[in-house]
């Protein structure tokens, strides 16, 4: 025996069968073909205790007659399907009234025997099949309510790792903040120190040359607190009162390129803009969007020229639409960065370049910059041959 097929599938108590008609004769006969079976047999002869068995009991598989003198078999049928809609049932009908096997079937009947009942195997045959069927109809129920349990459950697990996610970028924020916090100090301090010796030496100072040497020193240490003060200014910016925009980003790349050009020298490096959408927009704030642009060209310019000098440098800024986001990259054939250095290129304060020319925070912006808008930002380098630096920034759907 086939599991499931005779028994339930969950319980595995033997199927239960109920039998209606009220001719003595095919009770009998009906009940011997099933009597070896490993079925549970109820048989009634009217349709009335028919309905009692099915309020009571429900039952798997219903053969009835189609013809009762109290309730119609097609009654009973729909009795069934009504509590039970997974319930097979078998109409037992004569020759004469072989078109209402139509209106049983389409009501729902699985299958139908003809009266006089002289094949007693193509019955059984016929309860086993609709057995079947009903084991695959339950099982089917029974794991789409698995998959609707599953799915509840996955959405509160997702739910949770939202929030969870939200909690560990704050930290993650906070902790930033720490060690900005500890870089800032430290990068201030010493220049701080060194305007302060210098100070108290021109205190003590006769020699008119030596008093404008100090102050002149004096003046570059205030320069590179400047700096570090001006990038700054960026974080308190991001910070402040949040006012977003549509941002054409191929329109800012543009004058990003403008403003680094008109800032500082650009002798030597070839710029080239690749623009493939002009027309996509990022919801942001503008100037944080420019600030990304203007960062990444003045680091690509500076390693160019570090590595080409007057002639040579290229760079390449490119922007387009790759499916629900911007992909941008500003492309260099500079200087490069070791590999070892890669991990570290975004961290506050890190840099290579001497006192006055860099403050380290310039990537460490641009990163912060694109993970607030939920944007990723990666690097890609190999030292003397140049760097790339690609980041994605998800569109404004509406
Ligand atoms: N395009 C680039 N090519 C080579 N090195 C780079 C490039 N961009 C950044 N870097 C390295 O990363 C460091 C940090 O960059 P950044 O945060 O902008 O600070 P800064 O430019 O003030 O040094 C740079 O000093 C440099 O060593
Ligand atoms: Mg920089």
């Amino acid at each position: 025996m086939k599991p499931g097929a005779a028994t339930d599938a969950h319980s595995e108590r033997p199927a239960h069968l109920l039998i209606v008609d009220d001719e003595p004769v095919i009770l009998q006969i009906l009940r011997a073909v099933f009597e070896d079976q490993p079925y549970r047999l109820t048989t009634v002869s009217s349709g009335q205790d028919a309905r009692s068995v099915i309020d009571e009991q429900g039952c798997d598989i219903l053969i009835t007659d189609k013809n009762l003198p109290d309730i119609g078999g097609l009654d009973l049928l729909l009795q069934a399907k009504q509590r039970d809609p997974t319930i097979e049932v078998i109409v037992v009908t004569g020759y004469g009234s072989l078109e209402t096997v139509i209106t049983a079937m389409e009501l729902g009947a699985y299958d139908y025997v003809i009266k006089p009942l002289n094949n007693v195997f193509e019955i059984r045959r016929k309860v086993e099949r609709a057995l079947d069927r009903q084991h695959i109809a339950r099982e089917n129920a029974r794991l789409l309510v698995d998959l609707r349990d599953n799915n509840i459950a996955l959405q509160a697990a997702l739910a949770e790792a939202r929030e969870l996610q939200g909690e560990l970028i704050q930290s993650e924020k906070l902790a930033g903040i720490g060690t900005l916090a500890a870089g800032i100090a430290h990068e201030v301090s010493s220049p701080l120190f060194g305007i302060m010796g210098l100070a108290e030496a021109i205190l003590d100072e006769q020699e008119p040359k030596l008093v404008r040497e100090y102050a002149g020193d004096i003046v570059e240490y205030c320069r590179g607190i400047r700096d570090i003060v001006v990038e700054l200014s960026s974080y308190s910016r991001a910070a402040a009162g949040e006012y977003r925009t549509s941002v054409p980003v191929a329109q800012v790349a543009r004058d990003a390129l403008r403003l680094v050009k008109r800032s500082s020298p650009v002798e030597g490096v070839d710029y080239v803009l690749e623009l493939d959408d002009e027309e996509t927009m990022v919801q942001a704030r503008m100037n944080e969007v420019q600030q990304v642009f203007v960062n990444l060209i003045k680091n690509a310019s500076d390693a160019v020229r570090e590595c080409h000098g007057a002639s040579g440098g290229q760079v390449h800024i490119r922007v387009k639409l790759d499916g629900d986001n911007v992909a941008a990259e500003v492309q260099d054939n500079g200087v490069g960065i070791p590999k070892d250095k890669l991990g570290v290129v975004f961290d506050p304060f890190y840099t290579t370049k001497p006192p006055g020319k860099g403050t380290g925070l310039g990537l460490n912006v641009v990163w912060r910059i694109i993970t607030k808008y939920r944007g990723t930002v990666n690097v890609e380098s190999q030292v003397g041959h140049g760097t790339v630096i690609r980041f994605r920034l998800p569109i404004q759907t509406k």
